[in-house]
């Protein structure tokens, strides 16, 4: 039954007096891919359950204090026996893909060797019961829960992890290369490094600064060893990658702001795109050059494996980012570590944006620089794009208590698919970005990585008392747009 609070739109949408949802619905292309996304860690559960090994995140929750409120995820939205219900709320959402990820440890307990087939049969399940119900699937790989065996021998930092990840991505393909539609290799690999092995407040924990650098390299590796694995077991899907995009600016006129405001832009926006897109790291600014002394003499066949060509391109935009020298006050819910406070500068305010759950500036324009930014860097080496993630986290009550309004997320999310478009349309400041759909993070509320369970990004509210899941007006709306916009019945 239809229990959207909101009327079906009867009216044309370009009519005066349209809604505003029916003149953002008009603007969405007809082959355009509106989706939702999830991560295995955060959602599932059910970690020791069907011969599931521990990831390095497992281990990291216990911790103490390294998780908001010593929250872990051991059954988080205990998804893996709520599938089902979940998935038929993605159908009823009306929107056309979602973008998953497969839980490594659940398929691979050790990392290596053999194959957990009961792990396989849930992800078989899965992506049929999606494909029954007309969803497309997105698979990610690597969404951040590296099996515990691997980790304990260095993790990113050891190449072994790469050369296995990319027989990870050989046995997916070979069982799922006919159903999934589109493959992400990897998910944000510079949240891995800076937040894993910088600066600790990630798993494993690490807190090497600039000695974290081979962890840049051996996911990039594990990148391309997974796209040439994905190939060669013959899928039929599109392949890619996801990262993280900020735009970065310096704070002030201070010199200091400007240089380390080029660091972050150099290890956020280029770090993981320039050896992908172009096959070559990019240049670090001459004061800073030693930091990056680990990239000066990568194996140079290794470039070649990392620059595989793309079938797409997957960004995942939150917030900018504004750079100032100096220590600077943790960002919120995170208990800084030794490392952090060693760390040069901060990002700054930006006192004219009102901010999400997380403090991160509100900034829908800077969804179209980064597309804009992207373009005028890679040109015609920058591959279709789909915007994997967007969303935010408002402060919300641990019971939805009926429907829950939340406008500020669906302000959120109108805003930034808004300036996405106008940003793609001809004359907008990435004109010839060829966007192919974007996904809004997530389905429902789930453990949020450091924060645990106290940021809430979902368009479904989870009890996480009684797991209850319930839409919020956020999810309506989202409905009402994938309603309708062109194409849709
Ligand atoms: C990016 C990550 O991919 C996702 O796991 C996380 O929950 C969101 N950002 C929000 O922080």
């Amino acid at each position: 039954a239809d229990q959207s609070p909101t009327p079906e739109p009867d009216r044309d949408p370009t009519a005066p007096g349209a809604s505003a949802v029916e003149v953002l619905a008009a603007r969405i292309p007809e082959d355009f891919t509106l989706g939702v996304a999830t991560a295995a860690f955060q959602i599932e559960g059910a970690v020791d359950e069907d011969g599931r090994g521990p990831a390095g995140w497992d281990e990291f929750t216990e911790r103490p204090g390294a998780i908001a409120h010593g929250d872990n995820a051991r059954r988080a939205c205990d998804h893996y026996h709520r599938v089902g219900e979940d998935l038929d709320l993605i159908r009823d959402l009306g929107v056309d893909s979602y973008r998953f990820s497969i839980a490594w440890p659940r398929v691979q307990p050790d990392g290596r060797g053999a194959w957990n087939q009961k792990g396989w049969d849930f992800y078989d399940r899965l992506i049929d019961a999606m494909l029954a119900r007309g969803i497309s699937p997105m698979a990610t790989l690597y969404h951040w829960d590296t099996p515990l065996p691997l980790e304990h021998d260095g993790g990113w930092l050891s190449r072994e992890t790469a050369l296995r990840c990319g027989e990870f991505a050989a046995e997916a393909g070979r069982r799922f290369g006919d159903r999934v539609d589109r493959w992400i290799t990897l998910n944000e690999p510079v949240s891995v490094t800076l937040n894993g092995y910088a600066v600790g407040i990630h798993a494993p924990g690490k807190q090497l600064l600039f000695d974290s650098m081979p962890a840049v390299h051996h996911q990039l590796l594990a990148h391309g060893l997974s796209v040439q694995a994905l190939r060669a077991s013959g899928t039929q899907g599109a392949i890619g990658i996801t990262n993280m995009h900020a735009p970065v600016h310096p704070a002030g006129r201070n010199p200091l702001d400007w240089i380390h405001a080029r660091v972050v832009d150099l290890m956020v926006n280029r770090l993981y795109a320039d050896p992908v897109l172009l096959g070559r790291y990019p240049k670090p600014p001459l004061m800073a050059r030693k930091f990056f002394h680990a990239l000066r003499d990568p194996r140079p066949e290794d470039l070649a494996t990392i620059h595989q060509p793309l079938d797409f391109y997957g960004v995942n935009y939150y917030y900018p980012a504004r750079i100032r020298s100096g220590p600077g006050p943790t960002p919120e819910g995170v208990k800084p570590t030794k490392a952090m406070k060693k760390v040069p500068f901060h990002l700054a305010d930006f006192p004219e944006h009102a901010s999400t759950g997380f403090g991160w500036p509100i900034s829908p324009k800077y969804c179209g620089v980064v597309l804009g930014e992207l373009k005028q860097r890679y040109g015609d080496a920058l591959p279709p794009v789909y915007i994997t993630e967007s969303g935010a986290s408002f402060p919300e009550p641990a019971q939805a208590d009926g429907l829950l309004y939340d406008d500020e997320r669906i302000d959120y999310l109108a805003s930034h698919l808004g300036a996405a478009l106008d940003a793609v349309a001809p004359g907008g400041p990435a004109d010839g970005v060829d966007l192919r759909g974007w996904y809004v993070w997530t389905l429902m509320d789930n453990f949020e990585w450091a924060a645990g369970y106290s940021q809430r990004f979902g368009l479904v509210h989870t009890d996480f008392a009684t797991l209850e899941r319930t839409p919020k007006a956020s999810y309506y709306w989202l409905r009402r747009l994938a309603r309708t916009r062109a194409g849709s019945q």
